[in-house]
């Protein structure tokens, strides 16, 4: 028998956490979670990844994946198409990104990202451009835990160490946050500085999240720098790639985050929300130019892992797909979007630990102020809302000087309204718990 918390001493896994004892949990069912125990957990963070988006337990998704298992569950692309596979990489185009040409399907976020970088790569060489390998991005980030996506970030202390020997030099800007620099000026006086530094010959594209998800929760640069980006793009001739792993497929009101901003990218990641957490799959969207390039270069763009667009896969992400558009789960998002950051707002205002409270559509984060390291703000919040049967998430990565703790709220688009009004007393209730101590 397992028991309800498991610690390092009483498991053959290798927990990420060695000192943590992990709860145990059994079932959930829509934004509820329940342990061996019995106790239920508030899911405020969808499935604690942002991944959940419709919820647990939802019965047509599971009865699609199901069904096309009973069909065919697997076989490898390199030598077959499938319909699943076809179907929505169409409907993907047609509908959630119609500024995009091709998908090609992965199965995590970190291949999503990998495969961006090798396509942005692959661009240039085949245009005839081979110098250009070098990316641009801002610092505070988070793309994935592979060494090619590590090096994406510029959080040396809290990612990269110590797998610093393995990753490649890229170049990095400050975010334009209150801590730096609010109108997007200096991010592109810096941008304009590491471009000269390289030599914008050998730069291959910027990198980063339109709207941030746990690195910086629901931030998103001024105008004026997405602006300023778009225009050296045009002048240099990198590529913008856009890693929309958490906030692509509704999470901020629109299919994509980038259909709010001023700018679009040429190459465009999904992955968590794509499965909703019933299969793990992600996926590279691209322009038609940069499909261009690859067919009248080389003619392939070969590499890939042995679960792209599979079949059960496939057939799980377009059950969330015609899920999203028959629930109206966007208009969802959108219209509630606004109310849910006002309410967040009006229940931490005068907690003296809140120093601002972000959000767009149904990703919300809570910026908390400068803490001494050994507090271990982000721990505490953590483990006081779980006290409180309340999921949310945090990130602690002060020491890299780009941000403080931060906390993630992303609930499921499902989730009902006394579901949300239960998910933000809780985390007040919390907040006011931690500050008090
Ligand atoms: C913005 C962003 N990109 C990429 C990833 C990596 O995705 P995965 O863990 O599925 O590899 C994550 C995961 O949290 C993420 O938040």
């Amino acid at each position: 028998m397992i028991s309800d918390r498991v610690s390092a001493d009483q498991t053959s896994t290798f927990p990420r956490f060695l000192d943590l004892a992990y709860p145990n949990i059994e079932s959930a069912e829509g934004v509820w979670l329940s342990t061996t125990r019995g106790a239920k957990i508030l899911d405020a963070c969808s499935g604690g990844a942002m991944v959940s988006n419709l919820g647990h337990g939802a019965p047509d998704i599971v009865q699609a994946g199901a069904r096309q298992a009973e069909r065919i569950a697997y076989f490898y692309m390199d030598h077959f198409t499938n319909e699943p596979q076809e179907e929505l990489a169409a409907l993907l185009v047609a509908v959630a990104a119609p500024e995009m040409a091709r998908v090609r399907f992965g199965s995590s976020g970190s291949e999503a990202n990998e495969t961006a970088l090798r396509l942005a790569r692959a661009y240039h060489v085949d245009r005839g451009e081979p110098a250009r390998w070098r990316v641009i991005s801002p610092a505070q980030a988070y793309h994935g835990s592979t060494m090619a996506t590590l090096a994406l970030s510029g959080r040396k202390h809290t990612l990269q160490e110590p797998y610093t020997p393995y990753l490649s030099h890229h170049l990095h800007i400050a975010p334009s946050t209150w801590r730096f620099d609010v109108t997007g000026e200096a991010a592109l006086r810096e941008l304009d500085q590491r471009l000269e530094e390289a030599g914008p010959e050998t730069i291959a594209a910027f990198f980063c999240e339109p709207v941030s998800g746990a690195a910086l929760p629901a931030y998103s640069s001024p105008d004026k720098f997405w602006l300023g980006l778009h225009q050296r793009r045009e002048k240099h001739g990198f590529l913008i790639c856009f890693d929309e792993v958490v906030t692509g497929m509704g999470r901020v009101g629109s299919w994509f985050a980038y259909q709010q901003l001023p700018i679009e990218p040429d190459i465009v990641t999904i992955g968590k929300g794509l499965g909703a957490g019933y299969a793990p799959i992600s996926a590279v969207l691209c322009k038609q130019h940069v499909y261009d390039a690859v067919e009248r270069g080389s003619r392939f763009f070969d590499l890939g892992h042995t679960w792209d667009g599979a079949p059960i896969s496939c057939a799980t992400g377009l059950a969330v797909l015609n899920a999203m558009i028959d629930q109206r789960l966007i208009e969802r998002v959108r219209e509630r979007g606004p109310r849910l950051l006002e309410q967040l707002q009006a229940a931490l205002h005068g907690n003296p630990i809140v120093a601002e409270v972000r959000g767009r559509g149904f990703l919300l984060g809570i910026d908390l102020v400068d803490l001494p390291e050994e507090m271990h703000a982000d721990e505490r919040v953590e483990d006081i809302a779980l006290g409180r049967g309340l999921l949310v998430t945090t990130t602690h990565s002060t020491q890299d000087g780009y941000a403080g703790d931060e906390v993630v709220f992303a609930p499921a688009f499902t989730s009902s309204d006394g579901e949300l009004d239960m998910m933000i007393e809780r985390l007040a209730a919390t907040l006011g718990d931690v500050a008090s101590r």
